[in-house]
């Protein structure tokens, strides 16, 4: 049985980030992604940079083909994302500091209202919170900190409900999972950011955990996640798991050990992660080694490339694959 099966009979959509020009060009690839998806997300082309290269042009070609793609397939649809201090366009750097509500309302008017009605879902704000920046607040030091100030990710998420009324609003970060003091501040200072909003009456309806994990760490999730989840619902929040990956930075070179040992760590997080009645969309960032990007951005020290995700460069399902369908059955 393929992942969106075995997750429509335990209350969980599942699915991957997908590279939209390989889903375009590279035919077995679109096969292997359509028929484990019940949920997609574009990995790129639908961030500020893609969108959006000049103050008046926007480029949705690439976001409107795997739309297409996504419809014409029955899938659905995660938008990635509103807000990020990441991937934005130059030109928004020529932005006069205070000037930023206006263009970062236009914005998302402009790509929240084209796809109204056909989303599942919208990252909205993206990585806002880093406590090591030391605001009391927990803000990250973003671009849209200085050009709209703290109050930035309430206009977003009011811009984008009032755009779309039908998506979810899906506040997403990383560093949130692990048993250690920096994943501690940084889980507290998301709580303050979704009881603020939510004081506020603020439109949002889930948290996104990104789930970038490392095998063989047995710090990288624990008890301190789940009591955070736990929060969550309590807030009445959905948990999205957004963007698991599981690399093998710290795993020796032979393939099948770090196989057996990646699909180890699929298992145990996710047998622990789903029982928690909240999680409602489980996303791995890519579905085949062929297209990760911690090939691109963290060679390993053998620079050998990463075993990951469940499906390898040849489309072929690992462990990983196995252990992720099994965590799911057992929800
Ligand atoms: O498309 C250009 C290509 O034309 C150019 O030749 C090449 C070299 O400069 O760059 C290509 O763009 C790259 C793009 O990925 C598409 O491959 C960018 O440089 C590169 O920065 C970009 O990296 C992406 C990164 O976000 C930044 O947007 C990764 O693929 C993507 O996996 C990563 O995803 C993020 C999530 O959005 C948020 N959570 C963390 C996650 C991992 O960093």
């Amino acid at each position: 049985h393929s992942l969106k099966a075995v997750g429509a009979t335990h209350g969980l959509l599942t699915g991957c980030a997908v590279n939209v020009r390989a889903l375009r060009d590279d035919k077995p690839y679109a096969g292997l992604v359509a028929s484990q998806s019940s949920i997609l997300v574009a990995e790129n082309a639908m961030k500020w940079q893609a969108l959006h290269p000049a103050p008046d042009t926007y480029t949705f070609e690439a976001a409107d083909g795997l739309i297409a793609f996504a419809e014409s397939h029955r899938i659905k649809i995660r938008g990635h994302n509103l807000c990020w201090h990441l991937y934005n366009p130059q030109w928004l750097s020529a932005i006069a500091p205070g000037q930023g509500s206006a263009v970062l309302r236009e914005h998302i008017e402009r790509v929240a209202g084209r796809y109204a009605g056909r989303m599942h879902s919208w990252d909205v704000v993206n990585e806002a919170i880093e406590p090591r920046d030391g605001r009391a607040d927990g803000l990250r030091n973003s671009p849209w900190l200085t050009l709209a100030g703290p109050d930035y990710i309430e206009l977003a998420f009011k811009t984008a409900r009032a755009a779309d009324p039908t998506a979810l609003l899906c506040y997403n970060d990383y560093g949130i999972e692990g048993e250690n003091e920096e994943a501690r501040r940084k889980r507290q200072a998301i709580l303050l950011l979704l009881h603020r909003l939510k004081t506020r009456a603020i439109p949002i309806d889930a948290v996104g955990i990104q789930c970038h994990l490392t095998a063989g760490n047995p710090n990288a999730f624990g008890p301190g996640l789940m009591d955070f989840l736990r929060e969550i619902r309590g807030m009445d929040l959905q948990v999205f798991l957004t963007e698991l990956d599981i690399n093998d930075r710290q795993l020796p070179a032979d393939q099948a050990t770090r196989d057996a040992a990646v699909a180890g760590t699929y298992a145990r997080f996710l047998d622990l992660v789903l029982t928690e009645p909240a999680v409602t969309c489980l996303l791995t960032w890519g579905i085949t080694d062929k297209y990760t990007w911690l090939n691109t951005e963290k060679a390993r020290p053998d620079h050998l490339p990463e075993r990951c995700l469940p499906f390898d460069a040849d489309y072929k399902p690992k462990p990983a694959f196995a252990a992720m369908r099994t965590s799911i059955a057992h929800r």
